[in-house]
């Protein structure tokens, strides 16, 4: 079910500049804008299933207060977000027991109305269950080096630049490198933090603790040291999932290739396993017996799928060589890129921003545009709203 957001504002002007101001949206939100006050407000709450209403209401009267306040009582699923523009402590207190639950006054940071709505989105999501849930996608190399890792951190890059929100896991928990691949700085937080506090751990909480490469894209690392993977259980994971796949559009597994109880929680939660090889003998080898035991772990035959890495012609085993040996289609050809790839790693940078002509970037974007199909929002909340009636 998707989430119902209300935008309402005095004015078109006003109404695109609350727009502007609050964080993009994945694909389960549905947002209405209106035009007009308080009681217009009331009437879109007490038509429609509003979730969250955001409002912009310069002044609010008594009476219009009172309408308010009957209105949320006889909605009490909605959560309304007010901008306004009185800020003694009088109305503040009315509007509190009004039943509006956050305030966002013309003195507050810039950035206010975007992070209470953070907050009541969080909240909504808790409260009522998973509002979406992520399309999950495990990458595993048949072999070490196979470049599981370099496509999974990619690929985030690549769908966080059409929008969406990603969120990383790096799964490798004794040596994982994907933090190296998203930024030139430490992770200063990673899993074994959200496994010590997994009490704590909500939407909010989750963030916290991981990196932020790219607007829209969190990756969580994996912890600094071996030893402290013992701290992640297989029920972390299952939590820590639980709380992305309702937060996020996409949930990247970057997983190493322990077949263990942590791992195999975290792929029972995939929707596709991406088994990463190149052309050579060892991957094939490798690639053949871990499929057999993905599908001898009752994966569906289609959930498992075949990534053909640093591919090049004249290779001198063929694709269609390879999918008779494996009994698998190759789903996806990389090219090889070495400098590019190298660089971008080396630099934990994006290899789209970097070099997006390079010939793996474009194979990225695509399959980024495969998954994500409609074109990037970059209007932001007025898509449609205004598309439609203008
Ligand atoms: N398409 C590619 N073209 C060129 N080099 C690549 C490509 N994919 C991966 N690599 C190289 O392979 C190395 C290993 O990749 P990595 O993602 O760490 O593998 P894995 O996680 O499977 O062990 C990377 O350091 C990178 O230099
Ligand atoms: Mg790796």
């Amino acid at each position: 079910m998707s989430l119902r957001i209300l935008l309402l504002a005095p004015s078109s002007d006003r109404l695109s500049a609350l727009s502007n101001a609050l964080p993009q949206r994945g694909e389960a939100t549905q947002i209405a804008s209106r035009i007009g006050g308080a009681a217009e407000l009331s009437a879109a709450i007490l038509r429609d299933e509003v979730d969250i209403a955001v409002a912009e209401l310069p002044v609010v009267s008594d009476t219009e207060l009172s309408l308010i306040e009957a209105t949320l009582s006889s909605h009490p699923r909605t959560t309304l977000i007010l901008a306004c523009g009185d800020s003694s402590s009088e109305f503040l207190l009315r509007a509190m027991r009004a039943g509006i639950r956050e305030i966002v006054l013309p003195n507050s940071p810039p950035d206010a109305l975007a992070k209470a709505l953070e907050r009541q989105l969080d909240r909504h999501a808790a409260v009522s269950g998973p509002a979406r849930k992520a399309r999950t996608i495990a990458f595993m190399s048949a072999k070490g080096g196979g470049g599981a890792t370099f496509l999974a951190t990619n690929l985030g890059f690549a769908l966080a630049a059409r929008n969406r929100k990603v969120a990383l896991l790096d799964l490798n928990l004794q040596f994982g490198d994907a933090s190296l691949f998203v930024s030139d700085q430490r992770a200063s937080r990673n899993i074994a933090d959200v496994a010590r506090e997994i009490d704590r751990l909500d939407p909010a909480f989750l963030e916290a603790n991981m990196m932020h490469p790219q607007a829209g894209y969190c990756v969580l690392a994996a912890p600094e040291a071996p030893e402290r993977a013992v701290d992640v259980k297989a029920e972390t994971i299952e939590r820590i999932m639980a709380v992305a796949r309702a937060r996020y559009d996409f949930v990247l597994l970057d997983v190493g290739r322990v077949l263990d109880k942590v791992t195999v929680r975290a792929l029972d939660e995939a929707d596709t396993i991406y088994v990463v090889i190149q052309s050579t003998l060892p991957y094939l080898h490798n690639a053949k017996r871990l499929i057999g035991v993905l599908v001898g772990l009752g994966y569906d035959r289609d959930k498992v799928k075949v990534i053909l890495n640093r591919y090049v012609k004249s290779d001198e085993i063929g694709v269609s060589e390879i999918e008779k040996t494996l009994g698998a289609k190759v789903e996806v050809q990389i090219p090889n890129s070495y400098a590019a790839v190298a660089y971008s790693i080396n630099h934990g940078l994006s290899l789209l921003k970097h070099a997006p002509r390079d010939p793996v970037a474009r194979s990225l974007s695509e399959i980024a545009m495969d998954f994500a199909p409609d074109a990037p929002r970059r209007t932001g909340w007025l898509r449609g709203v205004f598309g439609s009636s203008a």
